[in-house]
């Protein structure tokens, strides 16, 4: 059978399901006892069989759980596993006095979903190809609609993705889903047609967020991303979402390095310190997957692997072959740029447009202090 054609159409889901279970000195990082236990968790599924394989790792202070299986989306039994690995790491966070013991985990009883419970999830059920390159994206100190921006260039932009002009299996364009966060509604737009209608929606990255992307001539499901808001969920201020997804490539969908580029630069999103400042995202390997500077500047990492024979495909020790795919020099023109702006941003303290604008503030801890102030005020005289 030739390379991208189905093979036997098997069905096979990737989970990426991620949690702030609590982290080491404030909001940094996830240390290694929290990776160690959830490594054992997932062990033991596969072990038994309910996941295929998997990869732990992070993104800052979420720890990210990557698993591979044939249960499909929304399976009671996955996110139960994601779930109480979760509950445990928390625990173990808790009598590790770390910090943010249990951040978002935010309801106590688990309802067959972890959708709407704190964790953000990403997921999606595809058939195999003959060889299925999968990007996964998990970021830190920012919010869902951060990936409105890449993913409008990756699946729309011909300025970006080459294989929009040039690759006749993509000529179709791709159709987006886009949530309205705030209502609860969602919305399909096909790219190019509605391509103004959907910069309309997605440029307002604080409501909107794409949360899923088929290609328009057979449907095939090609991106997937968190669209959870903590803060909605919980009714209170509880750290911005740190969003995840999953990205499909090649052979009639973008290139994985039409996937990577729209990060060749820095570019803008809510979040960083408290969850409330516009802060530069900065594209990192594994090894600098921490927030630091007014904790951060906010940061992604991008993993790549095959998707094959219903796991990631493994090398000869049987262990996953993952690609750290920003561990490079190709993005430090980006990481630079992501300072530069982070220092300019600064200087600004908090002043707009470094800091959210007041709608955008009305999900944070600075209601409080408004409040108090607001019996202060007294009408102007005539
Ligand atoms: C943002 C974030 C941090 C915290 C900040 C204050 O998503 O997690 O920037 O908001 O460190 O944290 P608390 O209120 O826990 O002291
Ligand atoms: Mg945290
Ligand atoms: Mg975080």
């Amino acid at each position: 059978m030739l390379n991208g054609v189905l093979d036997l159409a098997r069905k096979t889901t990737v989970s990426l399901i991620k949690c702030d279970v609590g982290s080491l000195a404030g909001h940094h990082v996830v240390p290694q006892p929290l990776f160690n236990l959830a490594e054992k968790s997932l062990q033991e599924a596969a072990k038994k069989g309910l996941i295929n394989n998997f990869i732990v790792f992070n993104a800052g202070d979420d720890l990210e759980l990557l698993m591979v299986h044939e249960k499909g989306e929304q399976n009671h039994d996955i996110h139960k596993l994601a779930w109480d690995t979760f509950k445990a790491a928390a625990n173990r966070a808790a009598e590790l006095k770390l910090y943010g013991a249990g951040q978002d985990i935010l309801k106590n009883a688990f309802s067959g979903n972890v959708r709407g419970m704190g964790p953000g999830v990403a997921e999606m059920e595809i058939e195999e190809r003959r060889s299925d390159p999968v990007v996964v994206f998990a970021a830190d100190k920012t919010s869902a609609g951060s990936f409105n921006y890449p993913l409008f260039r990756i699946f729309a932009d011909p300025m970006n993705t080459a294989g929009l002009v040039i690759d006749p299996a993509m000529l179709c364009g791709f159709k987006f889903e886009v949530i309205d966060t705030l209502e609860n509604k969602s919305i399909v737009l096909k790219c190019p047609e509605e391509i103004y209608e959907l910069l309309a929606l997605i440029g307002t990255v604080g409501r909107y967020a794409i949360s899923r992307i088929w290609r328009a001539s057979d449907d095939m499901i090609c991106a997937a991303s968190s669209v959870s808001k903590l803060s909605l969920i919980a009714g209170k201020y509880v750290g911005k979402d740190d969003p995840v997804m999953i990205t499909r490539a090649q052979h009639g969908l973008p290139a994985v390095g039409e996937i990577l580029a729209p990060f060749m630069h820095s570019y803008f999103v809510q979040g960083w310190m408290r969850g409330s400042h516009w802060g530069p995202l900065m594209p990192v390997g594994l090894c600098d997957s921490k927030c630091t500077a007014f904790d951060g500047p906010p940061r992604i990492v991008a993993l790549g692997f095959q998707v094959a024979d219903g796991k990631i495909s493994c090398g000869d020790d049987g262990e996953p072959m993952i690609a750290d795919m920003f561990d490079d020099p190709a993005f430090s023109i980006a990481r630079s740029e992501a300072m530069e702006n982070a220092v300019m941003l600064r200087r600004m303290g908090e002043f707009e447009p470094a800091r959210l604008s007041s709608e955008e503030m009305e999900y944070t801890t600075i209601q409080t202090v408004l409040e108090k102030l607001g019996k202060r005020f007294k009408p102007l005289e005539k």
